[in-house]
């Protein structure tokens, strides 16, 4: 028989409980190390003016360039056409930096806008900091640099996944947005089960990390330094090929953006109160193969009733649609 309760064996057990309890004590008032600013990577700006991606594109590529610095890093951004012009920002996408508004914002200009363009983090001239890439990043990012040229509000264009950023800035600060917005082969809504096996793998922490080894990117450079660029289109993917294979920060900052980025589930961008009187426009090409066409009517039936939207199709257009 059993006998707890005497004083002497009530002493015994706490007696036993009384390191775990220590331990307990300690861990939970245990303070985590001090805290370490994020790694900020430098961008394009690192490698020599002489390299084929700053051949390709220069870090004067367009008039009015500045650096403005925030807690995530530097943005390069560019402010072109008339200072009394309509204001208007353009997105770019997952891979190309601003670049890929070359001849969109020549024309922007020569009707009279005022045109901020830049590079996201992770791309182009912009810093490449060492952290995840979601809608959060990549919305303060553009709310701070409205903040640092002193714009209230702007008409907003996006391309592929610069679509879905535009969108969830306007979710996010609709103060700061005019009263329509443009999304050209937007991502947001795309399924899992749509991204290409390809980039499921290519994405994985692990193939990241021996991928941005220094023995594969020597690799990646020599394929790239050996290859002939002719079209425009060709020399897009080169500036994609040549960052990854030159810019340290680059593949990480395109596979997390894959994995965390606002590629998909922006449903509630989508559907928020703030498009109800707004005009969206939905520019999807029908030959789209990065992000399928159907998802024009799939961003298209997210919306509020409130919100007058458009699709405009481009027969036969492919993802790239800015670039001609
Ligand atoms: C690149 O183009 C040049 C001239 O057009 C040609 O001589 C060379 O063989 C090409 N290189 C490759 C790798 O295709
Ligand atoms: C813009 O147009 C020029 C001339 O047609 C072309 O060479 C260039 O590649 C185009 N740029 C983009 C980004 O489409």
């Amino acid at each position: 028989m059993v006998a707890l309760g005497t004083p002497f064996q009530i002493l015994t057990y706490s007696l036993l409980f009384l390191p775990a309890l220590l331990l307990t004590t300690y861990f939970l008032s245990a303070f985590p190390n001090t805290p370490e600013p994020i790694p900020i990577l430098p961008g394009l700006g690192s490698l020599s003016p002489s390299s084929s991606v700053r051949t390709l594109y220069p870090e004067d590529f367009f008039k009015g360039g500045n650096y403005f610095n925030a807690p995530n890093g530097k943005t390069r951004y560019f402010l072109l056409g008339p200072e009394t012009g309509k204001k208007i920002v353009l997105i770019n996408g997952l891979s190309i930096p601003s670049i890929i508004w070359q001849n969109v914002s020549a024309s922007l200009v020569t009707r009279g806008y005022r045109v901020l363009l830049y590079d996201l983090y992770g791309r182009g001239y912009s810093d490449i900091p060492q952290t995840k890439y979601d809608r959060n990043l990549y919305v303060t990012q553009l709310a701070l640099l409205m903040q640092h040229v002193n714009w209230d509000r702007a008409i907003l264009a996006g391309v592929s996944m610069g679509g879905s950023i535009a969108s969830a800035f306007t979710a996010s600060f609709p103060d700061l947005v005019e009263d329509r917005v443009i999304i050209i082969a937007s991502t947001g809504l795309i399924l899992t089960s749509d991204l290409s096996r390809t980039t499921k793998i290519m994405s994985l922490p692990l193939v990241q990390a021996l991928t941005s080894s220094f023995i594969a990117r020597k690799f990646l450079q020599h394929l790239t330094d050996s290859s002939n660029q002719t079209a425009p289109a060709d020399s897009m993917q080169e500036i994609v090929r040549l960052q990854s294979a030159h810019l340290p920060g680059f593949n990480a900052a395109i596979s997390s953006s894959l994995r965390a980025g606002p590629i998909r589930g922006e449903f509630s961008s989508f559907s928020s109160d703030v498009w109800s009187g707004r005009k969206l426009l939905i520019i999807h090409g029908t030959n789209d193969h990065t992000v399928p066409y159907k998802y024009a009517a799939m961003i298209q039936s997210a919306l509020p009733k409130g919100c007058q939207s458009e699709i405009v199709t481009i027969e036969g257009g492919p993802h790239d649609l800015t670039i001609r």
